[in-house]
């Protein structure tokens, strides 16, 4: 479809609906990518799953193929996690003790940890993201859980639970993450204690969404956060503002310059398949399928995103 200019609201439901299938049916038959394996339950997912919802602030949601296919969150659940935070201690704090810069490293790296004196980089990378949710505020581990828990069910406007195979699977292999959660505390870079942390961070990545989820989370962020569907504000305006920079300097990794360059918009990916896209004032695009690139980004995800800005003329610049 031709390439529109942004404009004020998502174009009529009829147009959306007609650029969702186009969508889904152009890329459909994409077979690049590999699904994640070093979380070996992962590594069983379907590749041929693929999911496409959109939804306005207005409420309304277009969604497509495998949109109510459960799977985990992953890396997806960096900046909901990041904006409760923010709204709990404040956004100064948070900047302070995270960081907003990009690392251009991938998003489990160590040596990003030990190139930069603030150790800490931004939330959407793992080092970050674990800091962030030892930030969460609680008296125990299941206070901060349900924290967690109960803050991402806000943005997506039901009940979220853990997919217990994927925690156990991940739980039993993150060595990696430990190792990030250990170095930072060695830094006085973590705000709890680092094992508690990596629990915390490795349930919050195995929480079940859809890609209709994800496309409402979206809209909460667009919609200055207050839930389109269930009309309730999960977080201040200014949160949003926040966590959408910092989504767009690093949602996609080392290819968060390539990935605003084209789609002009904040995302987040996640390694189950998942990507989570905000075009501000307008819509949340949530987009489910497994097969990643070199990143760990979902390919289908990104080519109809980006098909989707384009068409829809969300591309915020
Ligand atoms: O910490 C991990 O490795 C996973 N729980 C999440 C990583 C992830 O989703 C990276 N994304 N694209």
């Amino acid at each position: 479809g031709p390439m529109r200019v942004s404009t004020g609201s998502l174009p009529p439901a009829e147009t959306v609906r007609a650029l969702v299938r186009e969508a889904w049916e152009h890329f459909a038959p994409v077979t690049d990518g590999h699904v994640a394996d070093y979380i070996p339950a992962l590594a069983e997912a379907d590749p041929s799953l693929f999911g496409l919802c959109i939804a306005g602030v207005d409420g309304r949601s277009f969604a497509l193929g495998d949109a109510d296919h459960a799977f985990s969150i992953q890396s997806m659940s960096k900046p909901f996690v990041f904006a409760l935070v923010c709204e709990a201690l404040g956004g100064g704090i948070a900047r302070e003790r995270v960081g907003v810069n990009a690392t251009g490293l991938p998003f489990n790296s160590v040596m990003a940890i030990e190139l930069n004196a603030e150790r800490t980089m931004n939330p959407m990378v793992n080092a970050g993201a674990i800091a962030t949710t030892s930030l969460v505020p609680g008296a125990n581990i299941e206070a901060k859980w349900a924290f967690i828990r109960e803050g991402l069910s806000r943005f997506a406007g039901r009940e979220l639970a853990m997919d217990e195979r994927v925690y156990t699977s991940e739980a039993a292999t993150n060595q990696r993450n430990q190792g990030i959660a250990r170095l930072l505390h060695g830094y006085g870079r973590l705000y709890a204690d680092p094992d508690e942390a990596t629990e915390l961070y490795t349930r919050q990545c195995a929480l079940n969404v859809t890609a209709h989820d994800m496309a409402v989370m979206g809209a909460t962020l667009a919609d200055g956060g207050v839930n389109p569907v269930t009309r309730e504000r999960v977080v201040d305006a200014d949160r949003c503002q926040r966590v959408l920079a910092v989504m767009a300097t690093a949602g996609l990794y080392e290819h968060s310059g390539d990935w605003l360059y084209e789609v002009g918009l904040p995302g987040k990916s996640g390694v189950a398949g998942g990507i989570v896209t905000i075009a501000p004032g307008k819509g949340g695009l949530g987009v489910f399928s497994p097969p990643l690139d070199a990143a760990g980004n979902s390919v289908r995800g990104q080519l109809a995103t980006k098909f989707l800005s384009e068409a829809l003329g969300l591309n915020l610049f």
